[in-house]
C-alpha cells in the first residue's frame, strides 16, 4: 500500500472479485494476447508457440464456467491493414483444440455475424474477433472503434498482460464504455508476481540481464541496481560494460555512446554488477561458424563476443544456486543462431534447478522463456507439467515496475483511477478526471 491508502499500482480489481453471479449470462469482451509465433504460409499456417493462447485459458474457462458468454480480442503481428497471412483463423483452430469446444472465429472482426445480438443473454459460447489491427482504429484508440468494440459486450477483462503497456482501443478506449473492467487471471497472476519482486523478495535477490542491446534496458539496469544484491550482464549488452572496464572487444556489438554511462555504472556499483568471466567469439555470426571459449579479458581485434562461455555459465549459476529471488531477462548469447545459443541453454538448468531447489524465479523474454521451457523438459518433468508448475511457469515480464515504477496504459493512470471498492459492483459510470493523457480513467484499482 503506497502512503495516504492508495492502492500500489499492483493491485487491481480482478475477475476473482467479481460476484460470480454478475458473470451469468452477461457477455465479457477479454483483451487477450493472442499476438504468438506462426509456421507454414497460407491456409498451411498454424501457431508455433500456444504458450500465450493457454497461458488465458484460466479466463476464459472461469467466464464459461460462470455462465458468460466470451468475445476474445487480440491483435497478431503488425499489419498496416487487412492482411491475409495474419488472419487469427491458425489460433481460433489451436484454441478450440485447447479448450475441447467450438470457438466461434468472425473473420468480418467486429461486425462479424457470428457475434450474437445482444438481447442474446443465454448464449455461452466463444467468439475470436478478426485481427483487431486489421482497422486501424486499434492503434490509434480511435473513440468510434472502441465503442463499436465494446459495443459487443457487457464488460471487460484485461488479460492481456503482454500488451499492457499499449494505448489501443482495446486496452484503454473500451474501458470508456464498459463496466466493470477488471484484470483478467494472467494479469493478476503477473502482477503477483511482480508484488513479490519488488516489495518483498527473498534475499540475495539477483538479477540476470542479456539481449543483444543495451539502448532501452539502461533504466531497467539501474532500477534493478537499487532492488538487486547482484545483477550479472549477459549478452550483448555486457559487451559494452566489458569495453567501458577496460578489455579489448574486437569486432563486438557495442553502443558506442552508452560506454561513459556504462562506466559510471560501474564505478557506483561494481561490487554488485558482474560480467562475463569467459566468452565464445567467432568472426562471423552465422549458424555453424567456427568458434572459439576464451577468457573475457583476451577477445583478438576481428572476433566477436556471440555468447558466455562455461565459467560464466558456471559462475552466474552459482549466484542463482544460493539466490532467494531471481530475475531473469534476455538471452545470454546470441540465441536464435546455434551454437551461440549453448550459454543460455545452458544457464536456464541452472534457472531450473535453482527454481526446484526453492528460489522464487521470474523469467521473462521470449529466448528466455523458450531456454527455460526446454530446460523445464530436461531436468524430467513433462513439459506441460513443468509449465503448470508455478514456480517454473514462464511469465511474460513487464520491465516498467522496475523502471521506477511507471506504468503505462492500460494498467496505469492510477492515480487518476477511480477506485472501486473492493468485492464491491462496481461504481455506476461516471466521467472521472481529464488528466493529460487522455487515457484509462478508471478500472483495475482496487481500494484498501
Ligand atoms: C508483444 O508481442 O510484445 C505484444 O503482443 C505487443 O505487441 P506489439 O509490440 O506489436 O504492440
Ligand atoms: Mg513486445
Amino acid at each position: 500500500m503506497t502512503p495516504g491508502g492508495a492502492p500500489s499500482a499492483l493491485e487491481r480489481l480482478s475477475l476473482d472479485d467479481l460476484d460470480p453471479v454478475e458473470l451469468s449470462g452477461r457477455r465479457v469482451l477479454v483483451r487477450v494476447d493472442f499476438n504468438v509465433p506462426l509456421e507454414g504460409a497460407g491456409g498451411k499456417r498454424r501457431v508455433s508457440s500456444d504458450a500465450r493462447i493457454r497461458a488465458a485459458l484460466p479466463t476464459i474457462e472461469t467466464l464459461l464456467e460462470r455462465g458468460s458468454a466470451v468475445v476474445l480480442a487480440s491483435h497478431l503481428g503488425r499489419p498496416k491493414g487487412p492482411d491475409p497471412e495474419l488472419t487469427m483463423e491458425p489460433v481460433a483452430k489451436r484454441l478450440e483444440e485447447l479448450l475441447g469446444r467450438a470457438v466461434a472465429y468472425s473473420p468480418d472482426s467486429l461486425e462479424g455475424g457470428l457475434v450474437p445480438g445482444r438481447g442474446d443473454r443465454g448464449d455461452r459460447g466463444v467468439v475470436l474477433l478478426e485481427n483487431l489491427r486489421f482497422d486501424a482504429g486499434e492503434k490509434a484508440n480511435d473513440p468510434a472503434f472502441a465503442k463499436r468494440l465494446a459495443s459487443l459486450a457487457d464488460l471487460f477483462v484485461q488479460d492481456a498482460f503482454g500488451t499492457c503497456h499499449r494505448a489501443h482501443a482495446s486496452t484503454v478506449g473500451v474501458t470508456e464504455h464498459l463496466d466493470p473492467c477488471v484484470a483478467g487471471k494472467l494479469v493478476q497472476r503477473e502482477l503477483a508476481a511482480f508484488r513479490r519482486l519488488l516489495e518483498s523478495p527473498g534475499r540475495p535477490f539477483v538479477a540476470i540481464l542479456g539481449g543483444a542491446k543495451i539502448a532501452g534496458k539502461l533504466e531497467t539496469l539501474r532500477g534493478l541496481l537499487e532492488r538487486c544484491d547482484r545483477v550479472c550482464l549477459g549478452g550483448g549488452m555486457a559487451n559494452t560494460f566489458l569495453l567501458a572496464a577496460g578489455n579489448e572487444v574486437g569486432d563486438s556489438l557495442v553502443d558506442p555512446d552508452l560506454v561513459e554511462e556504462a562506466r559510471s555504472l560501474l564505478e557506483r556499483h561494481g561490487r554488485s554488477l558482474e560480467l562475463p568471466v569467459d566468452v565464445v567469439v567467432a568472426r562471423e555470426l552465422a549458424a555453424g561458424a567456427e568458434s572459439r571459449t576464451v577468457a573475457a579479458e583476451a577477445v583478438e581485434p576481428g572476433w566477436k563476443i556471440l555468447d558466455a562461455g562455461p565459467r560464466t555459465v558456471e559462475a552466474f549459476g552459482a549466484r542463482v544456486r544460493s539466490a532467494g529471488t531471481v530475475f531473469w531477462n534476455g538471452p545470454l548469447g546470441v540465441f536464435e543462431t546455434p551454437p551461440f545459443d549453448a550459454g543460455t541453454r545452458a544457464f536456464a538448468e541452472r534457472m531450473a534447478a535453482a527454481t526446484q531447489a526453492g528460489a522464487y524465479t521470474v523469467v521473462g523474454g521470449g529466448d528466455s522463456i523458450a531456454a527455460i521451457e526446454e530446460a523445464g523438459r530436461t531436468i524430467g518433468r513433462a513439459h506441460e507439467e513443468g509449465l503448470d508448475h508455478p514456480d517454473l511457469r514462464p511469465r511474460n515480464v513487464f520491465l516498467q515496475p522496475l523502471e521506477g515504477g511507471r506504468w503505462k496504459a492500460a494498467l496505469l493512470d492510477l492515480d487518476r483511477a477511480r477506485i472501486a471498492a473492493r468485492g464491491a459492483r462496481a461504481p455506476a459510470k461516471k466521467k472521472t478526471s481529464s488528466g493529460s493523457t487522455g487515457l484509462l480513467r478508471r478500472s483495475f484499482a482496487r481500494a484498501a
